[in-house]
Order: C-alpha cells, then structure tokens, then sequence
C-alpha cells in the first residue's frame, strides 16, 4: 500500500528560547510545543511520523513514545548541518511502503490539518514531485521568499542569501512542503551547501523539482504558519491557540466566558458553563451542564454532570460526582473524591480523601486521608489530624454521622454510622455507631462575676 509518512524536524536547541529544556518539550497549553505538529500531520492523513530529534534527544524520544506509541518514530541528526541534512537523516527511517512525504517544521504548532490536506491532495492529484505551503506576511523578515517566474515558482531563496529585490517579496516558504519519495532522494542527494550557513538547505528541492515538473503552491493563513523561535512567539502562538480551543468547545454547545484557558487535552460536554477566567488544565473533563464559576483552576479534574463549583475554588487530580458542589474558596487536593450531591464548602481543604453521596462539609475544615460516609456532616472548623510528623493515618466516619463544629479527629480513628461528636471534642478513640462523643470540660457559670471583674479593673485603671 502508498503510505504517506511526516517527517518533522526537530533537531534544532531553539538556542532564542533561552532555556535548559529544548524548543520541542516546550510547553504550550498544557502540552510540548512539538507535538502539535505531529498531531496535525497525523490528523491529515500521515500514516505514521518520523521526527528528527538531535537535542536533548532522549527527552524528546521518551515524550514522543508516551504520546503517540508506535506510530511516530525518531532518527538522530547529531550535528545540525540544515533543513536538507536533517531530511537526509530522516530517510533510513522510512518504512518501505512511503510514496510521499510530507516535511513539517517542529516549531509551527498553528499548523491546521485541514491546510495539510490540501497540500497532500494538491501533490496526489496531478502525482506531481513536489507541492509546498504558501503565504504572504506583512513582515516577510528572515524567511525564506518564493521566486517565482511567469507565476510559476521556481525556487526559494533564504533571506541573508537574497538581493535587496528579492526581499521586498512578501510571499515566503512557511517550511512545509509533499513530496514523491523517488524524486526527495534523488534531490537530496544534489543538494551542495553553498550558501551564506554553509548548510544543506532542504529549500533547494524546489529548484530541483521546478526543472522536471510543476511545483504546486498551496496557499494558507499566515497566522496559521507563524513559526515559535523566542518567548515572546511562544506566548502569542499560546494565545492564538486558546482562542482556537474556546471556540472549538464553544461550537460544541459549551458556554464559555472571557479570559478562559483551556489547555488542549481537555473535555468539555454540553450546556457546561465556564464563567470569567476559569483555568483548565491537563487532562479535566467536565460534564454535561457543570458550571465553573468566576476564577476557578483545575488541573487533572473529573467533573460530573450538573457539578458546580463555586468562584475561586481550586482542584487538582480529584473526581466530582454529579451534582456535586465545592466552594466557593475551597482547595481540593489530590486524590479527593466528592461524590454525587456531596458538597465542599468555603476554606475547606481536602487531601486523599472520599466524600460518599450527600456527604457535607461546608465551612473551614481540613479533611486528609479520610473517608466521609453517605449524608455525614462534617460541622465548621473540623479538622483531621492526619500527620503524626512520620506518618499519615486514616480518618473514618460512618454514614449519617455528625461531627459537631471545631472538632479534632486523632487519626487513625473511626466514627461509627450514626454517632455524633459533640462541638470542640477532640476524638482519640474510635467512636461506636449511634454514640455520643463528648470530651470537652464542664461549663460553669460564675453569677456577677463579669461585672465585679470590671469595677476591679476600671479602679485598677484609674490609679494609674
Ligand atoms: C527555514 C527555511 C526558510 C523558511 C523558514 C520557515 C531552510 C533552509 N530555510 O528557515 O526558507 O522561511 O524555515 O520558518 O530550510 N532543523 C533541524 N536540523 C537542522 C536545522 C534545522 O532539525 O540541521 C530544524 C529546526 O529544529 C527547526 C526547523 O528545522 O524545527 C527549521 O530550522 P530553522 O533553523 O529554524 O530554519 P529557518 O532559518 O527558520
Ligand atoms: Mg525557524
């Protein structure tokens, strides 16, 4: 069978980014600025990838197998001798099978699949050698320019090689580029380093394949292309992908208000709300008509249907049952599991622990390594101490029992179903189902002594 196979080069340090972790692992909306490009060249149809790595090479091998398995594989380019050098590297890699290529550039993560399409389906149609992306840019700085003769294009010359004339032309090579295996090698083969790097320049195919055959431009938007070399690029590439994520949940029935960020791996479902500056991240999922109030951050959150989560609660990798509701104010740790129409309320704080269904705990209270039976009620100001200073312990209570406000919970110990902790007890024995727990000390009430205290005080005063 014709394969169709990526190579994406990615050997380059991304020397501008001024960074220890290399240009490909960069992160970009939760995600390395690399794999974006891969994931576009497989959306469009690629059969498999075969990316260039060279720096940090392990990093990027390691990263690229978690994401995409088998279907992406990596060859080395140890020394960056250019784009056409690169390419070379890449071809022992080519399972037998590849008809054409289609080469991408690691650092364009705005690529659009749809765009990629075109370009292969461009090249297929006439089974021409060679088909490439083109656009024109306001600023055409430091690109490569498309030559052109009779409106036909001939070849492309970088910047530093081109002539004042040849610079005014806006319309550049964006690097991405379908080409007939056969005729790549051959190309490749010819190609000389003799221009200002003194590198292989993979650009002068096109000259190569203009000699034998059309050389097919397909037009794209150039916000699409942008390359990300330094921060600043990087920033501006985020932020063009945040709105593209918005607007692609927004397509699929979810509300989503201004100064939301949604990283790519996320999922929405329908009729779910997400108000003003809320934060996605990592791998959340958020269910069908769940509403995220104003500034709320979640980062590994599955969030059931109907949930709310009130302003300014923050969760990480952590279950929300349906209709649940947490916050506002409230920190959810790891590894907590609200369960369905329990809540969370306001300065309560949660670490490794399960809330079963309709449990509650609704202001100031710190839960760790607990467990919260079905319809308990956890009161104001409880806390379970969970941390001997060597060891966490486990905090139990049973289903329906109710932790009277500002008490402490010893761990390791268990509330039986049914029990009640009386206000300010601090629980160090287990307590049994239907008990009452009480450990506070007798109040006594001492009759006229507040006022007599205060004459004393206020003589006490005025003597000086
Ligand atoms: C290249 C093009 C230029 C185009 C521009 C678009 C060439 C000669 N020039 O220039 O026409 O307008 O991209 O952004 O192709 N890489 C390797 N190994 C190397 C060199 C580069 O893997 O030896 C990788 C880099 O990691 C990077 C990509 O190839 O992902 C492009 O390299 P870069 O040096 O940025 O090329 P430009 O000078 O931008
Ligand atoms: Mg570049």
């Amino acid at each position: 069978m014709s394969k169709l196979t990526a190579i994406v080069l990615a050997a380059g340090q991304g020397t501008r980014m001024k960074s220890s972790l290399s240009k490909a692992l960069q992160p970009m909306c939760g995600k390395p600025l690399l794999e974006f490009v891969v994931e576009a060249a497989l959306e469009a149809g690629a059969d498999e990838a075969v990316v260039v790595v060279g720096h940090q090479r392990e990093a990027v091998t390691e990263q690229l197998a978690r994401a995409f398995g088998e279907r992406v594989r990596t060859a080395v380019q140890d020394v960056q001798r250019g784009t056409g050098h690169a390419v070379q590297c890449a071809l022992a890699a080519l399972n037998s099978g590849t008809h054409s290529v289609l080469i991408l550039c690691g650092d364009t993560p705005l690529l659009r699949a749809l765009d990629l399409r075109a370009l292969v389906s461009a090249r297929d149609v006439g089974n021409l050698e060679l088909a490439m992306l083109t656009c024109r840019v306001a600023d055409p700085t430091g690109y490569g320019r498309v030559l052109r003769e009779a409106g036909r294009i001939i070849g492309i010359r970088e910047h530093r090689d081109a002539t004042e004339e040849e610079r005014r032309n806006e319309e550049i090579n964006p690097g991405v580029f379908c080409s007939r295996l056969d005729f790549l090698r051959g190309a490749l083969a010819n190609l000389s380093p003799n221009n200002e790097q003194g590198e292989l320049y993979l650009t002068d195919i096109v000259t190569a394949a203009a000699k034998v055959s059309e050389v097919r431009g397909v037009a794209a938007p150039s916000e699409t292309l942008a390359g990300v070399n330094d921060r600043a690029q990087l920033a501006a590439a985020e932020e063009a992908m945040h709105v593209r994520i918005a607007d692609r949940w927004r397509r699929e029935g979810v509300t989503i208000r201004s100064g939301v960020k949604i990283d790519a791996g996320v999922v929405l479902e329908c009729d779910a709300t997400l108000e003003h500056g809320v934060v996605l991240r990592g791998k959340t999922h958020i269910g069908a008509r769940a509403f995220i109030d104003v500034g709320c951050v979640l980062e590994d959150v599955l969030v059931g249907a109907g949930a709310k989560l009130l302003p300014y609660s923050v969760c990480s990798r952590s279950t929300l049952g349906e209709a649940a509701r947490v916050g506002p104010f409230s920190h959810v740790r790891p590894d907590t599991a609200i369960g369905p129409e329990a809540h969370v309320g306001n300065f309560v704080e949660t670490k490794n622990t399960v809330l079963h269904r309709g449990a509650k705990a609704n202001h100031l209270a710190y839960l760790g390594d607990g467990e919260i039976g079905e319809g308990a009620n956890v009161g104001a100001g409880t806390i379970f101490c969970n941390y001997d200073g060597f060891q966490k312990h486990k905090t139990t209570i049973g289903p329906r029992a109710f932790i009277g406000s500002d008490s402490q919970l010893v761990a390791p110990v268990t509330v039986g179903e049914g029990a009640y902790v009386a206000t300010g007890t601090t629980v160090t024995k287990d307590v049994p189902a239907d008990a009452l727990a009480l450990s506070r000390t007798h109040q006594e009430n001492k009759l006229g002594y507040a006022a007599r205290l205060r004459a004393r005080l206020l003589a006490k005063a005025k003597r000086g």
